[in-house]
């Protein structure tokens, strides 16, 4: 989150909200206020970086494609990751499940060649299982409560087409730690889930203090279907 937005954002007011859903097993249904209250400024959106993820970027960079390939970026926000896969070569999916937030990515890339549609991770169309050569992950699991966590997992990994790679990026926590925080970090033993649970191939693993004050601790994975 940038400073000016951080200062203007009621964060107590933010989780009290987010948990009074989560407690009525309604965890998906705020997330469109949030783009609600941006009031058609993507720039107001509080958790918008408003740039890729950096290490997206150099992912990208590392792992040039010679052909075109389909890419899908979960609970895409405004749009950054998208663009940037799509900039790379990538014939782009960027989906959320606020209709709000997908407008904005279109009004603010009317002539993107991404697909930007409304769409739920817990019930996505049928084509896209195991349709994808790239899927992008960014901070959607930290936002979830309980078993949503793990289908969210499950339903992201289930995206992957043989050989492809999944990139993941969260806040992450020591185990046990900040139980009752929101977004809750995932631990290290929820994001090897890819792995011991979705018997996905680690590829890379970071762990990282991101540049905010006070630093927050970061994971970056990335994984592939074997
Ligand atoms: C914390 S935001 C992160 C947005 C973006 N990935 C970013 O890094 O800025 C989580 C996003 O996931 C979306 N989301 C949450 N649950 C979803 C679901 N079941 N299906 C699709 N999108 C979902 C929310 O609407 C929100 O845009």
């Amino acid at each position: 989150m940038n400073e000016k937005k951080n200062e203007e954002f009621d964060f107590n007011a933010y989780t009290k909200m987010v948990k009074s859903y989560q407690e009525k097993d309604e965890p998906t249904a705020w997330f469109d206020s949030i783009y609600k209250n941006a009031n058609g400024d993507y720039t107001a959106v509080f958790w918008a970086d408003l740039e890729p993820s950096g290490h997206l970027v150099q992912w990208l960079k590392n792992n040039p494609i010679k052909t075109s390939k389909k890419a899908i970026v979960i609970g895409c926000g405004v749009g950054d990751d998208c663009e940037a896969l799509s900039q790379f070569g990538y014939e782009v999916i960027g989906f959320d499940i606020s209709p709000t937030a997908i407008e904005l990515c279109q009004n603010r890339y009317p002539n993107s060649k991404v697909n930007y549609m409304v769409a739920d991770l817990f019930d996505y169309p049928k084509e896209w299982f195991e349709n994808f050569d790239v899927v992008y992950e960014c901070n959607t699991i930290q936002v979830l409560p309980g078993k949503y966590r793990i289908l969210a997992r499950q339903a992201m990994s289930s995206l992957l087409a043989s050989k492809a790679h999944i990139l993941v990026s969260c806040r992450s926590r020591n185990k046990g730690e900040q139980e009752e925080v929101i977004p809750l970090p995932l631990d290290k033993e929820e994001i090897d889930a890819f792995v011991t649970s979705d018997n996905l191939k680690e590829i890379s693993f970071l762990a990282y203090d991101d540049e905010q004050t006070p630093p927050v601790p970061h994971f970056f994975a990335v994984y592939q279907k074997v």
